[in-house]
């Protein structure tokens, strides 16, 4: 097996690539070549020959960056998920401070958002001076919670940031409801899906604004990338213009005006997304109804061989929303499973079963405990979460064998606790 490994090493279509810590190495098709003695990987990137061949393509363009590509991403985009406007940019933070600024968040004001997420949702109303104002999540679907949220507003606030935590959509109708009763936007972190819905809308086109990322492990990928959707007409202008250093026209306007002339109207940044960017995030795009299926696939296959085992709780789901479980999170009950999550997580770490934990719930991070002075005890349900959770290896291109093999190491660290 080792010579097996010293070829595949060896040969020059195969890809390295890094995440959470760990080297994963895949075939020119993406395919995993994990096998047993090197685990299985927390993730493992598909890119094909089309999406090879996209991008090569798009070098034969004049235009490298904020061309015709990425008005076609957008488009397709903007379609694939049931919005009006698209705009491309180069990641998902991009698109979340940018939603502050459209939606004219600033110092003094306040932002709900779920303490259970990544930094990226937190920094965006701080970016704009603002204050970040945590709100707990559901127990069962580790989502911001309605209730929670109704319990942050204060006259100070401005926005509500919600996270469709793993791919599963929020509780939207209550989230809206409560919106609508305190004239307030909400801006849906879709960072972890794209295409799945809420009572038959697509995330990301339920709230005033949705931001997508297609950073390597999500959904679909352009390496580092984003998308900013909305229905508003006015928001899409003011974003555009933002995206691009608060120019009124961009390179490709100019072009096609004959107009040398623009004019600053903003505060903008360069938050472009490039055009071989673009020209992958097309590709990846035109395959999203199987990457979606086969994730969903890859996650009722863990539910089916999990849920008869004593102290592991499976994803809760619900028949009014899909999931595009770009995570696959369990929780680990210490009392009835034998050991705990941390402990389980040693055990599937020997065997090189790549893990992770989504996430530290944020105020017991250095920076927001510091700025915001939480408490341990502030956000009992996250808090005990947070014990419990572990991220499983989920990807469009596991095998049933590493899938097997993870519920394996699963059941034999419980019978090596009992
Ligand atoms: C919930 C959430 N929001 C925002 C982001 C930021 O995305 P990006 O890396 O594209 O900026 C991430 C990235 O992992 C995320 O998980």
């Amino acid at each position: 097996m080792k010579n097996a490994h010293l070829w595949m090493r060896g040969r020059v279509n195969n890809v390295r690539a890094v995440f959470s810590g760990k080297t994963i190495i895949c075939n020119a098709d993406g395919k995993s070549m994990a096998t047993d003695d090197r685990g299985v990987p927390f993730f493992d990137p598909w890119i094909n020959d089309e999406d090879k061949r996209a991008v090569l393509d798009s070098f034969n363009s004049r235009w490298l960056t904020g061309g015709p590509k990425a008005v076609e991403f957008e488009k397709l985009f903007a379609n694939a998920v049931g919005s009006k406007f698209a705009i491309s940019v180069n990641s998902c933070t991009a698109a979340l401070h940018m939603a502050m600024r459209v939606l004219n968040v600033k110092p003094g004001d306040e932002v709900i958002v779920p303490v259970l997420t990544f930094a990226a949702t937190a920094n965006a109303p701080i970016f704009c001076g603002a204050k970040p104002v945590f709100a707990d999540i559901n127990e069962k679907t580790y989502n911001i919670s309605p209730k929670s949220i109704i319990e942050k507003i204060t006259e100070k606030t401005k926005a509500i940031i919600v996270v469709h935590y793993g791919g599963q959509p929020c509780d939207m109708k209550e989230i809206m409801e409560i919106a609508k009763d305190h004239k307030l936007p909400v801006v849906e972190d879709c960072a972890h899906t794209v295409g799945s819905t809420y009572m038959e809308r697509k995330a990301g086109s339920i709230g005033t604004v949705g931001c997508f990322s297609f950073y390597p492990t999500k959904i679909i990928t352009t390496l580092e990338g984003g998308m900013f959707v909305t229905d508003n007409e006015e928001i899409a202008k003011r974003a555009k213009i933002l995206r691009e250093h608060g120019m009124t026209k961009s390179a490709v306007d100019r072009e096609k005006g004959s107009a040398w002339y623009y004019d600053v109207v903003d505060l903008g940044y360069n938050y472009r997304l490039n055009e071989i960017q673009a020209a992958l995030g097309i590709s990846q795009l035109e395959r999203l109804n199987d990457i979606n299926r086969l994730r969903v696939k890859a996650a009722h296959n863990y539910t089916e061989c999990l849920k008869g085992i004593n102290g592991i709780i499976t994803p809760f789901t619900t028949k009014d929303r899909t999931h595009a479980y770009h995570l696959y999170v369990i929780r680990v009950v210490e009392k009835e499973f034998g050991i705990s999550r941390n402990e389980l997580f040693m055990e599937l770490s020997k065997k090189k079963i790549g893990l992770s934990v989504h996430y530290t719930p944020l105020h017991l991070l250095t920076f927001y405990k510091d700025l915001l002075h939480h408490a341990v005890g502030d956000f009992p349900v996250a808090e005990r979460i947070y014990d419990e959770i572990l991220s499983l290896p989920i990807f469009p291109t596991i095998t049933k064998e590493q899938l097997n093999q993870v519920v394996a190491e699963i059941k034999l660290a419980k019978e090596k606790a009992q």
